[in-house]
């Protein structure tokens, strides 16, 4: 069922390629002759029954796993051999359920994002203030600015995450099951910032989500991983995609529980 993907933005620069890539984990074949690539602008999802591999890949773009056989490139760049300096943001579900405890501003977790390594002996305030700025209002926390995070709701801490991850001005970015325990209302506000990100901002975005519902409604592009790479083409070309879920467990999560959605 290996479809060719219909990138949304065909010619623009390519962000993430992935060549015959396999990976392996503790002598078992995680991915095997993973092929694919990521243009600027693309808002892609990736999908997949638990076990599938998802996280593998994205721990292989960042580096921090290493190809097998084949390889991925990110910026046209082996990610194991550079630093990508905040270029590369990086937003996991457990970044949302940092500690309520700790005391710090929703402007000052912000701020964390602006610190890169090249900036750490050189730090430019006026401009970092500046960016800030910007972050917060992108994620729509201005107003919220100066507020303890143990203080804010789920999905706030969300866009605070997000936020962080933006004011690092990274070009691509990647989030691991960003809506999990996020309410309904705020899994709309966080899809439509993403969406805006990336029409407005040009960002690029690598989405794994169980939210079936979520990725039809946002991405562009879908890409199921088992293993291999099943399908990969426009959310709306998958009518059997449901058939699939269903034989390997992938959940129709508000179909289920939000039925007053659809
Ligand atoms: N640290 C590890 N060492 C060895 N094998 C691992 C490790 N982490 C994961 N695996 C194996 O790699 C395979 C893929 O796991 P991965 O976490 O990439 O799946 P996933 O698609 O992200 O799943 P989920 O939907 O549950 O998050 C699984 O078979 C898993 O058992
Ligand atoms: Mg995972």
């Amino acid at each position: 069922m290996q479809a060719i993907s219909s990138s949304r933005v065909a010619g623009a620069p390519s962000m993430l390629e992935a060549t015959n890539l396999s990976v392996v984990r503790s002598g078992k074949l995680v991915l095997e002759d993973v092929n694919l690539r990521i243009n600027k602008g693309e808002f892609v999802g990736i999908v997949g029954p638990n076990g599938g591999g998802k996280s593998t890949f994205l721990l292989t773009v960042l580096g921090i796993l290493q190809p097998a056989n084949g390889s991925v490139t990110v910026f046209g760049h082996n990610p194991q051999n550079v630093n990508f300096n905040g270029n590369v943001g990086w937003v996991s579900q457990s970044a949302a359920s940092i500690p309520t405890k700790m005391r710090m501003t929703v402007r000052e977790l912000i701020s964390l994002g602006t610190l890169s390594t090249s900036d750490l002996f050189s730090f430019r305030r006026r401009k970092n203030d500046e960016v800030v700025e910007r972050a917060l209002e992108l994620v729509g926390l201005t107003d919220l600015a100066e507020m303890d995070i143990g203080r804010l709701s789920g999905g706030q801490r969300q866009r605070a995450v997000i936020g962080r991850a933006l004011a690092s001005n990274a070009e691509l970015l990647i989030f691991d099951e960003p809506l999990v325990n996020v309410d309904r209302s705020s899994r709309n506000g966080i899809l439509k910032l993403l969406d805006d990100l990336c029409h407005n901002e040009n960002k690029t975005l690598l989405m794994v989500s169980h939210d079936l519902t979520a990725i039809r409604q946002s991405a562009h592009r879908v890409i199921y991983l088992d293993g291999q790479i099943q399908y990969d083409g426009s959310p709306s070309e998958i009518p059997d995609l449901s058939g699939l879920a269903g034989l390997v467990g992938l959940q129709h999560v508000h179909s289920h529980t939000h039925k007053e959605e659809e």
